[in-house]
């Protein structure tokens, strides 16, 4: 291990040029993954900087979805005293660039070729103004149901393929006394289940012309209404104590029987992975019902930063997090799939060939849309004046037609 510190530093060293003072590359990296299956993945990337030569400092904000963690990075920023590296991603990497934040990694990912591996939808979200400024970790996809294998097999219940199967599933297990749903009531969850349910009555246009487009007669159209009903409707399918609840934790009570579905991206197979649950015995994954395919990839951004130690550290966890060996340990921990086309995928599960099919035939159909609750689809002030809406309708006895009113006046003045 010791030698191949060593090794790596030197031949760091000589790529720096002659001349240069050798300087151990440095990065704290700012990120929010904190829960079983998270903290595992990061602990790929930070061990792998770590035996390359690298010093890692870690700085975790906890909280899914990544609100804190943004919330933190801005109180960096304007202190003057950015990390190096952070989680980032979809537009708020366009937004940081015109701040004038972003470090330029092209010299990184020309030298590494990353043009020739990535699909061209992911590279462009790592590219400002043609110069590469983040750096893919993995593809993620929002549209997932997670359930509980036995409960299913004892209550005679398949997974659902329409909502309306969905919600006479759900009726016959409440009835049985298991809670149907397992939800987290903090805005971000709310905002993924409904992008689900909005994809899947409303389909892929529907999808795309409400949560990229914005368009205003689609944001308060009566498929926008339905959307709404079905919302209301799985309200009445989470137990009481859903209020504040982390992700994970309801992943958990899927995991030990305490409730049946979970609507969740796939981060929630890192957690049934981690906790030694196998996939298709265990608990059983299926996209949410409907057509289309909602990713989600995370990235990091390298920050503008003053020495060389800084400067090494961001080009060496550049270029790592785009290794094929990383991107492959990294995402069977994480539960998404790589974000380089050519990295084999033998070793990934039922679950990860699912989204790997889905994926290819949504970008040939299409269909392959990016979330707007994970921060891929638009920028933070118009993704939030819907969340808003989201999580006040869901939390309230609002109607399906006052809730379409305020999310198209929400979005408007959200400019
Ligand atoms: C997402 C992120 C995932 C996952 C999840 C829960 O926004 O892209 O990597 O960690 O939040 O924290």
């Amino acid at each position: 291990m010791r030698q191949t510190a060593f090794a790596a530093v030197s031949a760091f060293a000589l790529v720096a040029g002659a001349g240069t003072a050798i300087a151990e590359p440095k990065a704290e990296v700012l990120h929010w993954w904190t829960s079983g299956g998270e903290a595992k993945s990061v602990a790929v990337l930070k061990d792998e900087f770590t035996a390359n030569g690298g010093s890692w400092t870690d700085m975790p904000v906890a909280g899914g979805g990544g609100d804190a963690a943004m919330t933190a990075l801005r109180a960096r920023v304007l202190s003057g005293n950015p990390p190096t590296a952070v989680q980032l991603k979809g537009p708020a990497i366009q937004e940081w660039y015109e701040e004038g934040a972003l470090a330029d990694i092209s010299d990184v990912a020309e030298a590494e070729n990353w043009a020739a591996v990535l699909p061209e939808a992911i590279a462009s979200h790592m590219k400002c103004d043609g110069t590469w400024c983040a750096v893919p970790v993995n593809v993620h996809r929002v549209d997932w149901i997670w359930a509980n294998a036995e409960i299913l097999a004892a209550n005679g219940i398949e997974m659902p393929k329409t909502w309306d199967e969905f919600n006479a599933a759900a009726e016959k297990l409440k009835a049985a006394g298991i809670t149907p749903l397992a939800h987290g009531g903090q805005a971000w969850q709310d905002a993924t289940v409904f992008e689900t349910v909005a994809l899947g009555i409303g389909g892929p246009d529907f999808y795309r012309k409400a949560f990229v487009e914005l368009d205003p007669a689609t944001l308060k159209s009566d498929t926008m209404k339905a959307v709404f009903d079905e919302m209301r409707i799985l309200r009445g399918f989470v137990d009481d104590n859903f209020s504040g609840r982390d992700w994970n934790l309801a992943t958990a009570m899927v995991m030990n029987g305490e409730a049946a579905f979970q609507i969740m991206g796939d981060w929630a197979k890192g957690e049934f992975l981690a906790a030694g649950k196998v996939p298709g015995k265990d608990f059983l994954c299926a996209s949410t019902p409907g057509d289309g395919f909602l990713y989600n990839v995370d990235s990091f951004a390298m920050f503008k930063v003053d020495g060389a130690d800084r400067i090494a550290g961001q080009k060496l966890l550049a270029k790592l997090v785009m290794g094929p060996n990383f991107q492959k340990v990294f995402n069977l921990n994480k539960g998404s799939i790589p974000a380089r086309t050519d990295v084999p995928l033998d070793e990934f599960d039922m679950c990860a060939h699912i989204s790997a099919d889905d994926m290819k035939a949504s970008a040939a159909n299409g269909s392959l849309l990016p979330s707007y609750a994970h921060g891929m689809a638009l920028r933070g002030a118009q993704a939030g004046a819907i969340t808003d809406v989201v999580t006040a309708h869901f939390n309230s006895d609002m109607s399906s037609d006052e809730a379409v009113q305020m999310l198209a006046d929400a979005v408007a003045n959200s400019f």
